[in-house]
């Protein structure tokens, strides 16, 4: 579990979060959601410890990582996965050799063990075939599961995701969601996506942080969603024509 704490954060004169409070669960896909500008990268870049908060506390499992020493910060950082927006991989190195980065970079296990973990991972999201392809050599949805695959390769306890399906079609975005899911349940992970892809929110949205212009205006999850009476909530939601149907049908079933 991760707790944020009246976390403000301002850069120069210019304030960007306002207070927010919120918990993320462990176990369970936790989003933060909003309107492309609304501050979701700078609120996880500020619970990875990128920036430094203006005011506020986070709690990781109770543990208060604002106040942590650099040291203590970069042992933290062992227990975070993350995916970046693009799959941000090492275009020289294969997917395989990618996988195997960090644990080359910070564990004591020898090359077979390292390799055997790298290999396990990539089976999980399916990827051992391309072992040996380098990222160019494959699909955007392929190297998005690459970069999941090297963002637990360390049994991270938190899992970091900024925009995990930008750039790719709706079917292979409900692929890696279901990934996303399904890795966060499989190993109890307290993981955070942000997205303003309604599919995703709809699809894997257990525990949804809403942020408007640098606010948290509203949280739950997606059954709750579609019953919200929160009118900027509804506009980022059935903004998409799809949704907008859902919820017609819905009222109209009401109404009977
Ligand atoms: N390093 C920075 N310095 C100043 N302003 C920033 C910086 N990073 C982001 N911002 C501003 O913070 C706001 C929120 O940005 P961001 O978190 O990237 O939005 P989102 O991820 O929701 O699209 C934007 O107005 C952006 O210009
Ligand atoms: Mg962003």
């Amino acid at each position: 579990m991760i707790e944020v704490k009246n976390l403000t954060k301002s850069f120069e004169d210019k304030t960007v979060l306002f207070n927010i409070n919120t918990v993320f669960e462990t176990g369970k896909t936790n989003l933060i959601i909003g309107q492309s500008g609304s501050g979701k990268t700078v609120l996880m870049k500020n619970l990875i410890g990128l920036f430094e908060p203006t005011q506020g506390e986070i709690l990781y499992d109770g543990r208060d990582f604002i106040s942590m020493n650099k040291k203590e910060k970069a042992m933290m950082r062992r227990e975070m996965g993350m995916v970046f927006q693009g799959a941000a991989l090492f275009d020289s190195l294969t997917v395989l050799e990618n996988v195997m980065f960090p644990l080359d970079m910070f564990s004591n296990e020898n090359y077979r063990d390292r390799v055997k973990k790298a290999q396990d991972c990539l089976a999980r999201v399916n990827l051992l075939e391309a072992q040996d392809k380098y990222p160019s050599e494959i699909s955007g949805g392929m190297q998005k599961r690459a970069a999941i695959a090297r963002a637990i390769v360390q049994n991270p306890k938190y899992l970091f995701c900024d925009e995990p399906n930008s750039g790719l079609d709706p079917k292979t975005s409900l692929v890696i969601d279901e990934l996303l899911s399904g890795i966060t349940h499989e190993f109890g992970i307290t993981t955070i996506i942000n997205t303003h892809d309604m599919n995703s929110v709809m699809g894997i949205g257990e525990n949804i942080c809403f942020i408007y212009k640098g606010h948290k205006e509203w949280q739950g999850n997606k059954d709750q969603v579609i019953n919200s009476n929160n009118s900027k909530l509804n506009d980022l939601v059935f903004a998409s024509d799809l949704f907008r149907k859902v919820k017609e049908i819905e009222l109209e079933q009401d109404k009977k």
